[in-house]
This record gives C-alpha cells, sequence and structure tokens, in this order.
C-alpha cells in the first residue's frame, strides 16, 4: 500500500450492502460496533428503503458510495479501504440475464474481476468471501428424480438424504449461471494463483426481512407479499420443485464465521442452503401460509422457465467441518419472522424486473 496516497483500511467494505442480504449483513456488522462502507448502484428496486433504513439506525458506522462495481477506480478507492471484504453486489435475475446478457456479463464477471484486481494490487490482502449460487450446478444432469407426493426427490436416496456436495460437477445453465459461474472460477483461482485468502458460497435460496422479492428472484418473499395482499401467485412448473430455504440470519452467521477463520476455506467453495431438514417444494411451502399467517394462496400455472432445477438441496457438511457452522431457524420460524416484517412495511415498488 503506498501510504501517502492510500487510506488506511477503517471499514468493512460489503458490496450490494443496499440489498437484502447485504443489509442484513450490514446491519449485524454495524450493531457489533463495526464500521461498515457499502458499495451499491441501488439499482435493484426497492433497496434505496434498505440503506436509509441502515443510516437512520447506525448513523455513521454506515459509510455508504452509490456507484457502480464497473468502476474500477471507485472499487479501487472502496477496496484500499477494507479490513474484509464481502462481495454480494450482482445482477442477481436469470430472467434479466436472457434479456440483457451482455449487462449480466458486465457486472457479475467483470465486475467481480475489477474487485479481484483491486484486491491483488493491495499489499495487505483482506480477506474475501463471494456469494455465488447453485446455479452453478445447473440442473444437475445425470441425476434422475422422482416424484413423490407434492415434491421431486433424486432416485439416489443417499443424494436425497444429504444433498449436494462440492464435488458436484459444475454446469453453468442461462447466461446468469455462466456470469456467476465464471465469477466464482475467479475467485477461487485467484485465491489459488495470486494467494487472496478468498471463498467462495455457493447458497441456495436465502429468505427474510428486508428482501424485496419479485417473480423474478427472492421467490419466498415474493409470495408471502402477494398472499398477505390477497394477490394470484403464479408458479412456473408443477410447483413440484424443492429447494433447501435458509433464513438470512443464519447466512450472516456463516458469511462472519467465514470471514475470520478465511485460512479454513481459503481457495475452496462451499455450499451453503438450509439443507434436508429446510427442504421444501413450493406446494409445500405454500400449504404451510394459512396455519402461519391466516390466507390461502390462489394460485395460477405457467410454463418452466429455462434452467429451473426441480430439485436442489445443499449439503452443508464441508462448511460445518471447516468452520463450524449450521443452520438454526426452521422454515415456520423463519417465515413467520418475514411475514411480521412485510406485515410492518409499506408496499413494495411497482417495478416487478430487476434492473441490471
Ligand atoms: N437471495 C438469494 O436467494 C441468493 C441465492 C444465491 C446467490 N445469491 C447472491 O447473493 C448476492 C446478494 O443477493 P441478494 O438476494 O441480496 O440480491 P439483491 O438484489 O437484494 O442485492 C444485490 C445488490 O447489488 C446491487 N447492485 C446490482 N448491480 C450493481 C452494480 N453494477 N454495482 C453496484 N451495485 C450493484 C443492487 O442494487 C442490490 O442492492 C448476489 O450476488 C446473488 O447472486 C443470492
Amino acid at each position: 500500500m503506498n501510504i501517502l496516497r492510500d487510506p488506511e483500511p477503517d471499514a468493512v467494505l460489503v458490496t450490494g450492502g443496499a440489498g437484502f442480504i447485504g443489509c442484513n449483513l450490514a446491519h449485524r456488522l454495524a450493531a457489533s460496533g463495526r464500521r461498515v462502507l457499502i458499495l451499491d448502484n441501488l439499482s435493484r428496486a426497492g433497496v434505496e428503503r434498505n440503506l436509509a433504513w441502515l443510516q437512520a439506525t447506525h448513523g455513521d458506522r454506515i459509510d455508504a458510495v452509490v456507484a457502480d462495481l464497473r468502476d474500477r477506480a471507485v472499487v479501487d478507492a472502496c477496496v484500499a479501504r477494507a479490513q474484509a471484504i464481502f462481495h454480494l453486489a450482482a445482477q442477481v435475475a436469470v430472467t434479466t440475464s436472457l434479456d440483457d446478457p451482455a449487462a449480466d456479463f458486465a457486472v457479475n464477471a467483470g465486475g467481480t474481476l475489477n474487485l479481484l484486481e483491486a484486491i491483488r494490487a493491495r499489499g495487505d490482502r483482506p480477506p474475501l468471501v463471494f456469494t455465488s449460487t447453485n446455479k452453478v450446478y445447473g440442473k444437475l444432469p445425470g441425476i434422475r428424480f422422482v416424484t413423490h407426493g407434492e415434491r421431486y426427490v433424486p432416485h439416489d436416496a443417499r443424494l436425497a438424504a444429504r444433498g449436494v456436495t462440492e464435488a458436484q460437477p459444475l454446469n453453468f445453465v442461462s447466461p446468469y449461471g455462466c456470469s456467476k459461474g465464471a465469477a466464482d472460477q475467479y475467485v477461487l483461482d485467484y485465491a489459488r494463483t495470486f494467494g487472496l485468502p478468498a471463498t467462495v458460497f455457493r447458497m441456495s435460496c436465502i429468505y427474510g426481512p428486508h428482501q424485496f422479492g419479485t417473480e423474478d428472484q427472492g421467490w419466498v418473499a415474493h409470495f408471502l407479499k402477494r398472499v398477505l395482499a390477497g394477490d394470484p401467485i403464479t408458479l412456473y412448473g408443477d410447483g413440484r420443485q424443492v429447494r433447501d430455504v435458509l433464513y438470512v440470519d443464519d447466512l450472516v452467521d456463516a458469511l462472519l464465521l467465514a470471514a475470520e477463520r478465511i485460512t479454513a476455506l481459503q481457495g475452496d467453495a462451499v455450499n451453503i442452503g438450509g439443507g434436508p431438514e429446510n427442504a421444501t417444494s413450493l406446494h409445500e411451502l405454500l400449504d404451510r401460509l394459512p396455519r402461519l399467517i391466516g390466507r390461502k394462496p390462489v394460485v395460477r400455472y405457467a410454463e418452466w422457465r429455462p434452467g429451473d432445477q426441480p430439485w436442489y438441496v445443499s449439503d452443508t457438511g464441508l462448511c460445518t467441518t471447516r468452520i463450524g457452522w449450521r443452520p438454526r431457524v426452521g422454515i415456520d420460524e423463519g417465515l413467520g419472522r418475514l411475514a411480521r416484517w412485510l406485515g410492518a412495511t409499506a408496499p413494495a415498488p411497482a417495478a416487478h424486473r430487476v434492473a441490471s
């Protein structure tokens, strides 16, 4: 570091810190006394409200740079201040990536490379945790699925019981899958080739407060919001798709542990989700709602969407072994907390598409 030019690291950098996961992470960091530097271009509809809430709650512990990850000079300046880095900013919707693959690539792959290059240029390298996605495993080719009641399950009973490990071959599907997958591989390679203290979280479906879910991304919050408003829900496919949902507080625990114990994860990707005990099909999740929030969903059906996996459940064993993490919040408890937040929040913005 050039001490005549660069500032001393004084904050934890959260790219995408105004977004759903970033807001929850920034809140936890600031509540524990850390100074948080947020880099976010506020392109996701609604997230400006998260930023306003963070600043009102934590005052000058939250420092926001409203700018684009594609701007290398801004990224350099933010990285120069970072004691640790959580890289969450992204174009997050498969649907948007189909509309504009080039913009999706520029943000997710190009933006991540900007960040890696800025870290590489620093003498003392802060730990980096990158949020990748289970979409890097595609539709899990080679695995046969069968229906079992209201859900799909793998024919292989051991896989059904334990979930997908990191040994699953990569299989990028959709421009979003490719751009996140490229970023995932660049982060791992910068750890390998340049020695960056970096790890990759391949995350399943995360849900919780501060999520401005839409049809395109954030389906749990989207479903609850629609049902609370008495609006119908469109299920793409037959509703038997299975996901292992993870409550955001549990994810924040894992992110913080990973940064603290980065040497245990350096250069490796880990699968993160609710695991088999928090696996649910879309139908099964909707079936819980009358009991939990006193409303019955109205459902319509449409064609499957590209890249949609019939089943995905994470085996989180590697993360448990390496950093001692496991999820704690069950589905009923998490849905209840999200419903209470949605009930206490003004209607979400009209925009239903995620801008890049
Ligand atoms: N939520 C999930 O279920 C889930 C699952 C797997 C992976 N992920 C990954 O986790 C990360 C966070 O997801 P989230 O659910 O909080 O999404 P989000 O959309 O709520 O947050 C992303 C944030 O990034 C910002 N952003 C977008 N493009 C930007 C750019 N070019 N420059 C600067 N900021 C930009 C947005 O304004 C937004 O605040 C993403 O990388 C996403 O791919 C999320």
